[in-house]
């Protein structure tokens, strides 16, 4: 049995990562992905994620300036467990819907303490990337995640109502310092 941590995507964790974006799917997460895309071009993919690119769901790429974003896989045992994303900074539309970290474990996996474990570790990411007070924006109703953040010394900030464009989020800042 290893300790979790959090590491670059990489080949080695096929797998196990497979088999969570098919839970993810049936929630209706990643539906981007395209599983037999991935399945045969994993390498490939693996590449990308590592190159700090800009966010690749970028809901409105017309109108929102791209940013980088760093991506971390939570590992355990040698098996995919969850994915961290951290944005290297803000634009207006992360300031109201995205923020600086996004976080998400294999459904499976769940309810199991992981959650809490996979962002305490993503904050010295963020400190390393320079940010000294992370956003992070969830959905009111997602108790889990509020609690994750809350355990994880989120602030709550607002909550912002919703418009046309963007959802209703709750805002929370993670002192990364
Ligand atoms: C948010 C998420 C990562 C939490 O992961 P998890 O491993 O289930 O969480 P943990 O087991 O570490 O629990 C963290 C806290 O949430 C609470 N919690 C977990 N599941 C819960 C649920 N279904 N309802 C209410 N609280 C819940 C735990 O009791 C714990 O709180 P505590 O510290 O007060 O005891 C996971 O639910 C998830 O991936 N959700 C979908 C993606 C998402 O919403 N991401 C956040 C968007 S920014």
């Amino acid at each position: 049995m290893t300790a979790s941590k959090l590491t670059r995507p990489s080949i080695e964790y096929k797998e196990s990562f497979l088999a969570a974006m098919v839970e993810y799917h049936k929630e209706g997460h990643y539906l981007y992905n395209d599983l037999e895309y991935l399945n045969n071009n994993f390498e490939e993919y693996v590449k990308l994620l590592s190159k700090d690119r800009g966010h690749p769901h970028q809901p409105h790429p017309e109108w929102v300036e791209n940013v980088p974003e760093t991506v971390a896989w939570f590992v355990k045992d040698n098996e995919y467990l969850g994915t961290v994303d951290v944005r290297h900074r803000l634009n207006w539309h992360l300031e109201k819907w995205g923020g600086h970290i996004h976080f998400i474990l294999r459904p499976s996996m769940r309810g199991k303490g992981f959650g809490k474990r996979m962002l305490q570790k993503a904050i010295p990411i963020a400190n390393y990337l320079g940010i000294e007070k992370a956003l992070l924006t969830v959905a009111p109703e997602n108790k889990a995640a509020i609690r994750t953040v809350e355990a994880c010394g989120g602030e709550y900030e607002d909550t912002l109502v919703a418009t046309n464009r963007f959802p209703t989020r709750a805002r929370y800042w993670i002192n990364c310092t």
